[in-house]
């Protein structure tokens, strides 16, 4: 090989290595980097206990008490994060086959709401879990038709009333997460028809009927028999995304999602080359908890795991991330 023409493209005048020799070397050319106000915590409320309650399967996740949770919003403003997701857990006794108390304005999400609003003001983007499956006895995002099954449009209804309620317990963004479809549109309708045309719709467009949300249910007390895969997308597909994220962009969604994070960072690449709106994913309970149980093995550096896995979504084209990590990585960051 002449030396023209290794300088001219190859070896031994191109060596990459040169851009990694030093930590300050890397740091400097990073393409992809993760901020603070990129992260959104999502969080749980638990109507009832009086002291904060650890979620065995996600160690370092606990259901929050009204009071821990106020503190835990003042501590993510602190650290500068972008949002926190907040999720209800009712007592058992007030959960019935309609999840009236996600509409009730007394309702723990709600009174969550309220009381964290009066914590952080506008600090922070409050945000609601717009779903009904916390709320049901059967443990279903929906209500059922009388043969058991998920019914669509009586759901919507149900979506409507808790977008209103939510909205005026002072959320500034829902999270559409049911999976039915007309949600976006009817969430936005119904806000927009209460005067709450400020209140933003983050669309979970592409929510996969995924193995790897276990300690999430476990986080919620979800009583689910069965699946949800008449609603949740079929891991099997991609296409399917695109035609999805199409149906919210048309709703109305402001921003869209991808649900859950490491195993469809292709549906968020394919989702990142084509909106013009904030790009979510979420880092949900089982990819969080398989990382926490390696490293709790010593299988895994926890730390470098946490941060290579943000940054695998900032890379991916994410704007945003809903991770259980969001507080201690916007420390760190
Ligand atoms: C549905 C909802 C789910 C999650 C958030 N909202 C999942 C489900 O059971 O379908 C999962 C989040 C996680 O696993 O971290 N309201």
């Amino acid at each position: 090989m002449s030396s023209e023409r290794s300088l001219a493209g190859g070896f031994p005048g191109a060596r990459p290595r040169r851009l990694r020799t030093t930590p300050a070397m890397r740091r400097m050319v990073a393409e992809h980097r993760v901020h603070p106000a990129d992260l959104i915590l999502p969080v749980f409320v638990r109507d009832g206990i009086s002291e904060p309650v650890p979620v065995s399967s996600m160690p370092g996740v606990v259901q929050h008490t009204r009071e821990s949770l106020k503190e835990t919003a003042a501590e993510a403003v602190r650290a500068g994060l972008g949002g926190i997701m907040i999720f209800g857990v009712p007592k058992d006794e007030d959960k019935d086959a309609v999840g009236s108390c996600g509409t009730d304005p007394e309702g723990i999400l709600q009174v969550a709401l309220r009381d964290v609003r009066s914590e952080v003001g506008d600090d922070i983007v409050v945000m609601s879990d717009l779903c009904l499956d916390e709320t049901t006895d059967h443990g279903h995002c929906g209500v059922l038709d009388a043969d058991g099954r998920v019914d669509n449009d009586a759901t919507l209804e149900r979506y409507a009333e808790m977008a209103r309620v939510q909205a005026e317990a002072g959320a500034h963004v829902l999270g559409a997460s049911g999976m039915m479809d007309g949600q976006v549109a009817h969430a936005r309708r119904a806000l927009d028809a209460a005067g709450h045309e400020d209140v933003s719709v983050f669309g979970y467009t592409a929510k996969y009927a995924s193995a790897f949300y276990g300690p999430f249910r476990e986080a919620v007390g979800s009583s689910l028999q069965g699946d949800r895969r008449t609603y949740q997308q079929d891991p099997a597909n991609s296409r399917e995304s695109l035609r999805e994220l199409s149906l919210d962009l048309a709703e109305g969604a402001d921003m869209v999602m991808v649900k859950p994070g490491l195993p469809y960072l292709d549906v968020l690449r394919d989702f990142a080359e084509r909106v013009d709106v904030p790009l979510g994913v979420y880092h949900i309970s089982g990819e969080y908890a398989m990382v926490e149980a390696a490293a709790r093995n010593g299988w895994i550096d926890r730390d470098a795991a946490m941060m290579e896995t943000l940054t695998s979504f900032k890379r991916a084209g994410a704007d945003l991330i809903l991770t259980y990590w969001a507080l201690e990585a916007g420390r760190k960051l």
